[in-house]
């Protein structure tokens, strides 16, 4: 397997994951465990994007738990339909947040979080997994964002 990760310098955001997914895709389908796949991509997007925080929660019973992830600690367990991970659970859709002050019921696991998008992936149709990533900055996240990050959320629902 690659133990490297190409990233172009001075790229867009969208070049950024253009040149990343096809990279993704090769790490974790060279690798059966899901847990080696989600920790070494979230060790990737934090390295290509700099995010403050990235990582999963896994659906397990009536909650997410922590999963992989980098950046400061963070809660571990979020209930259905609670905060932007739980919303994005319950709505089985992504969650763009600019504002999280201004999303009703946003879990603060930390005061320096800004924005915020969290990205469900599916297994027969029902959400096993979300992609959390969380910005120290304003609306930091935009459609590229949205539609790189659904696309890798693909790649690992395809793997796990
Ligand atoms: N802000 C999230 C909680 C998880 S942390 O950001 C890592 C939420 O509202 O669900």
């Amino acid at each position: 397997m690659s133990e490297s990760i190409f990233l172009p310098e001075a790229a867009t955001k969208a070049e950024k994951y253009q040149a990343l997914l096809p990279q993704i895709e090769a790490l974790i389908s060279s690798e059966s465990d899901v847990c080696a796949n989600l920790a070494n991509v979230a060790a990737v997007l934090k390295e290509a994007f700099g995010f403050f925080w990235v990582g999963f929660y896994l659906v397990k019973g009536e909650q997410l738990v922590l999963g992989p992830f980098q950046g400061p600690l963070a809660c571990t367990r979020i209930n259905f339909g609670k905060g932007v991970c739980g919303t994005a659970w319950k709505e089985a859709k992504t969650q763009l947040v600019p504002d999280v002050e201004a999303f009703p019921g946003h879990i603060a696991c930390s005061s320096a979080s800004k924005s915020e998008i969290v990205v469900p992936g599916f297994k027969e149709d029902k959400v096993w997994i979300v992609l959390d990533v969380d910005s120290d900055l304003l609306d930091d996240f935009d459609q590229h964002d949205v539609s790189y990050l659904e696309k890798l959320m693909k790649l690992l629902d395809k793997n796990a």
